[in-house]
């Protein structure tokens, strides 16, 4: 891959192979109820940047492997990122409105539709992950591993709880740091060893894509925290301003806008150093840094 290679090409190309996947998946089996299926169609196919199911193949591809073989992956990780946003969405949680554009999973279905439009997503996620094709059942298993423990309570579940505990109070950085490890970062990091490992990838580089995913996680959750209060709403298909609202700990209410940015600006450079031993096969991923820093959405 050239030096200049067109990011947002590979991206939408890919993004769209995703969605294809998605569907396909997602409607594999005729559904015990309809509405249950409806309900997860729903935010499924909403949109979304797709971001996780395309660094599972762009990590594949770094190592030397053909990232479109491991789609199957990304798409049930995609199942479980999409879970835990119906969840965070939900009344007892940030309790927001929109989401990818669209009224918020609840706001359509219920709390109770949505919560099981949750559950049936992360559920399905791993039938799914088992149907990848092209590796060994170790392999297999050593990426179910790598997905349970990112989703559970020591990774995404658990980054939701010091959430949802820092709610209304002044937090160490530390802690915030560790909760946007847990709740952001987890999958990103689940996301680049997965798409390592199935491309058999050696110590030396499911290391160093794991310092990549970490700096990447974070920078990532803290622009999340900048759009939440200079993002455009119709740009980011959510509300701006739920973190003020339920007063949240984020980067910017501990910093500010500034600090925050210069956080998000030294956890990119992070990561660049982090794939120093690579060759132009990552030539994606310097990329993806890059949008990380100017992302809208
Ligand atoms: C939103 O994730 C939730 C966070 C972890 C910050 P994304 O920004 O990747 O959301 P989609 O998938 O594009 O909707
Ligand atoms: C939660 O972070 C990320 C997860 C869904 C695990 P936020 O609550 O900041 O995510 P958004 O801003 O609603 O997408
Ligand atoms: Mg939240
Ligand atoms: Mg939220
Ligand atoms: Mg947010």
């Amino acid at each position: 891959m050239a030096m200049d290679m067109d990011i947002k090409a590979i991206w939408d190309e890919r993004r769209k192979l995703v969605e294809e996947h998605l569907k396909q998946e997602l409607h594999r089996d005729a559904p015990l109820n309809e509405t249950l299926c409806a309900s997860m169609d729903y935010s499924l196919m909403a949109g979304g940047k797709r971001l996780r199911p395309i660094l599972v193949m762009a990590a594949a591809d770094a190592v030397g492997g053909q990232g479109t073989d491991f789609i199957t992956t990304g798409v049930a990780l995609e199942m479980i990122h999409t879970y835990s946003l119906i969840h965070d969405d939900l009344p007892a949680m940030d309790n927001d409105d929109t989401r990818r554009g669209k009224p918020t999973n609840h706001k359509v279905y219920g709390a109770g539709m949505a919560t099981l439009a949750g559950d049936a997503l992360l559920t399905m996620a791993f039938e799914v992950m088992l149907r990848q094709e092209g590796v060994d059942a170790a392999t297999k298993l050593a990426v179910v591993r790598e997905m349970s423990i990112a989703a559970g309570a020591n990774g995404m579940v658990g980054g939701q709880a010091i959430d949802l505990e820092s709610e209304g109070k002044h937090i160490p950085m530390e802690l915030l740091k560790k909760m946007h490890m847990g709740k952001t970062g987890a999958l990103f990091r689940a996301a680049l060893r997965s798409g390592a490992i199935l491309a058999g990838a050696d110590e030396k580089q499911l290391q160093a894509l794991t310092d990549y995913a970490e700096a990447f996680g974070l920078a990532f959750q803290i622009t999340d925290d900048i759009l939440d209060v200079t993002g455009d709403e119709a740009v980011i298909g959510k509300p701006v301003g739920s973190d003020e609202r339920n007063d949240k700990s984020t980067y910017v209410t501990l910093t500010s806008l500034g600090e925050a940015r210069k956080l998000a600006a030294d956890a990119v450079e992070q990561g660049e150093k982090a794939l120093a031993g690579f060759g132009p096969e990552a030539d994606f991923l310097r990329g993806l840094l890059d949008f990380l820093v100017k992302r809208e959405k």
